[in-house]
């Protein structure tokens, strides 16, 4: 049977958002912000985040990666599955992912959206794990950082399951 631990409350999380969501729009201030959202696992956090940003001109797309499959430890074999939409030439681009563990999937799509000369590119994540780190990523915004373990819930998920959880735990196999 998997054992839950909880890691970080709902209410934290809300907390934590409203936090940064402050800085962005302090950030961004008078300018256009293109958000894209990394399916699938930011679809939560970016819904989240995005309804308390203050800023005008507000743009939504998303692009997938893979690497992880049904497994725990990343493949470290990234892979697009879905590319973003929205023209991003000259404009200023936040990527929303819900982890940054290894860093090599966030520096992966960095470098996949700067060939589209926007005019600056940000990272920001729910969780910063830096346990595993291996990718010199630069994390601009982050809710809360963690040091270690596989995690559930609020966007994060195991082979596709536990994504609803309101909460996020700490998942044992
Ligand atoms: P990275 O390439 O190792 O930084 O991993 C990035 C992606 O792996 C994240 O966007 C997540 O989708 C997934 N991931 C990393 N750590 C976890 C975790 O603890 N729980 C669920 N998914 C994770
Ligand atoms: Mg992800």
């Amino acid at each position: 049977m998997p054992e839950f631990t909880p890691v970080i409350e709902k209410d934290e999380i809300h907390r934590q958002i409203s936090r940064i969501a402050k800085i962005i729009s302090t950030d961004y201030k008078g300018r256009e912000l293109v958000l894209i959202g990394v399916l699938k696992g930011a679809f939560i956090f970016l819904a989240d985040l995005v309804r308390q940003l203050t800023l005008e001109k507000v743009m939504v797309d998303f692009l997938q990666a893979s690497s992880y499959g049904a497994d725990t430890v990343s493949s470290e074999n990234i892979r697009l599955k879905k590319d973003i939409d929205v023209d991003i030439f000259g404009k200023d681009v936040l990527v929303v992912d819900d982890i940054v563990d290894t860093g090599l999937t966030m520096v992966h799509l960095v470098s996949h959206l700067e060939r589209f000369s926007p005019s600056s590119i940000k990272v920001c994540t729910m969780i910063d794990k830096s346990e595993r780190r291996k990718a010199a990523v630069h994390v601009d915004y982050a809710c809360s950082t963690v040091k270690k373990g596989f995690l559930v819930g609020y966007g994060l998920d195991y082979a596709e399951y536990y994504r609803n959880m309101p909460g996020i735990y700490h998942l044992k196999l």
